[in-house]
């Protein structure tokens, strides 16, 4: 018997069902196991073995046994679906009408105010265009590079002088990347000291499901140190026009409110990934030997470390959404209001995309990751990313420190889930 059903048998789309066991089996098969289309599908399965210690330690074995049962659990420890599949997490990015970023009682709204980032479309698209041509090639190449540089030449000598020993994320990675962030951004009544901390505190608010009352307080200190900086800086760089983000905004007709919710999103998510992925690159690289060597024969090869790189360890490890009706998802059921996370860790090292994923590797066939995101959310900083990390600090960061190599007598940790990167990193040069 043929596996193709006959038109005279049965059609998936109008209903009628063969009789037959097989070919209704075989029709079956037909049937879109996503989207509104779908019939029905299986509950979501438990995975009440997570816990959020073990996803902080190293979640990349939880997420391929999840992968290998299912695109979607729901998780208890998270209170969320968790979806750790390549083709689900890409459906949900290319759907918001109905895998809504507005999500209720969203920790971050708390923390940082109601962003682009928690706004679907029109109200999004609003928000997303205030921030013109800051961030964009264009910009970066006539202005941003120059001051990247100069900035990486301060750090890299600080680290310098610090010696062998130094940590690689806490004496380079992160004032670089917090320097780049503070002038992109126009706060020149801050120090990139002010960014970091700013940044780390106002996450800890993001991700405070504890509702740990102290976090809340450092959380809201800083929400409130960056409102006095923006009211500051605002009226100056309208009057003192610069290619920073401030003074965009400046000029433009969006209230003080959506102001302020998107720059303390951006100062939350524009300092520790390009940070956490600059150190995971080199710490790769370190740790493949052969592909240092290719990198450091063929300077174009950074980029593509780069990419690799978000790919393998993707900084932003999972986002949230929420589900505005009931809906089938890669087969799984999901009832209207499901809070899902979207993880881009485990989409990144799905093997129906990537072979041999685990594995780090630059010479991989291209093929698109989510470390980026993906639909009307995806990242406005990708180009700013790209060109402090791959273009300015890695090139130099080999030159200026011959022989790098990891610190035998000192850490190296690489940890977190929603956020993953080197917690430490000690190295030796010369
Ligand atoms: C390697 C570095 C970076 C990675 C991996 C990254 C990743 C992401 C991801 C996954 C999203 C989408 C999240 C969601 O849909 O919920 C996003 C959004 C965003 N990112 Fe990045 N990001 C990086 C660097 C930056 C930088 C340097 C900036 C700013 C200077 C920035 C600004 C933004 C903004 C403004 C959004 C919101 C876009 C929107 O809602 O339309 N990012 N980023």
């Amino acid at each position: 018997m043929s596996n193709q059903p006959s038109s005279t048998t049965g059609c998936p789309f109008t209903g009628e069902l063969p009789t037959d066991p097989a070919e209704l089996a075989a029709l079956m098969a037909q049937v879109p196991a996503t989207g509104e289309a779908a019939a029905t599908g299986i509950e979501a399965p438990v995975a009440d073995w997570v816990t959020i210690e073990d996803l902080y330690r190293d979640p990349f074995p939880i997420y391929r046994r999840m992968r290998g049962e299912a695109a979607v659990h729901w998780v208890p420890a998270v209170n969320r679906y968790m979806v750790t599949s390549y083709a689900a997490c890409h459906e949900i990015e290319q759907d918001e009408a109905i895998y809504s970023a507005d999500e209720h009682n969203s920790l971050m709204k708390r923390s940082m105010g109601h962003s682009m980032l928690r706004k679907d479309n029109p109200e999004h698209q609003v928000d997303r265009d205030s921030y013109g041509a800051t961030l964009r090639p264009g910009t970066i190449k006539k202005h941003w590079n120059a001051i990247f540089e100069a900035n990486n030449e301060k750090y890299l000598a600080e680290l310098l002088d610090k010696g062998p020993g130094a940590d690689f994320v806490w004496d380079y990675a992160a004032p670089y990347t917090g320097e780049n962030l503070r002038m992109v951004m126009g706060f020149h009544n801050a120090t990139q000291q002010d960014l970091q901390r700013w940044s780390q505190t106002l996450i800890d608010g993001t991700g405070n499901y504890a509702d740990d009352p102290d976090v809340w307080a450092l959380a809201k200190k800083s929400s409130d140190e960056v409102d006095a900086a923006i009211d500051e800086m605002l009226p100056y760089l309208a009057k003192n026009p610069e290619p920073s983000l401030i003074s965009g905004l400046s000029s433009m007709p969006i209230p003080l409110e959506a102001i302020r919710a998107n720059l303390k999103m951006t100062i939350g998510g524009g300092l520790n990934e390009p940070r956490d992925v600059l150190a995971t690159t080199v710490w790769a690289l370190l740790n493949n030997p052969d592909q240092l060597a290719a990198v450091l024969a063929e300077p174009k090869l950074h980029s593509v470390a780069f990419e690799e790189s978000v790919r393998w360890v993707a900084p932003i490890g999972m986002y949230p959404r929420e589900t505005t009706k009931d809906v089938v998802l890669e087969g799984v059921n999901l009832p209207k209001g499901a809070r899902l996370g979207v993880v881009l860790g485990a989409a990144n090292r799905d093997p129906k995309v990537f072979e041999d994923p685990e594995a780090f590797n630059i010479f991989r066939p291209k093929k698109p990751h989510l470390g980026f995101g993906g639909g009307v959310h995806f990242c406005a900083g990708t180009w700013i990313a790209r060109a402090q990390v791959a273009q300015v600090a890695m090139p130099s960061v080999f030159e200026k420190l011959p022989n790098l190599r990891l610190d035998p007598a000192g850490e190296t940790i690489d940890a977190g889930w929603v956020f993953r990167g080197m917690t430490k990193m000690a190295v030796l040069w010369g």
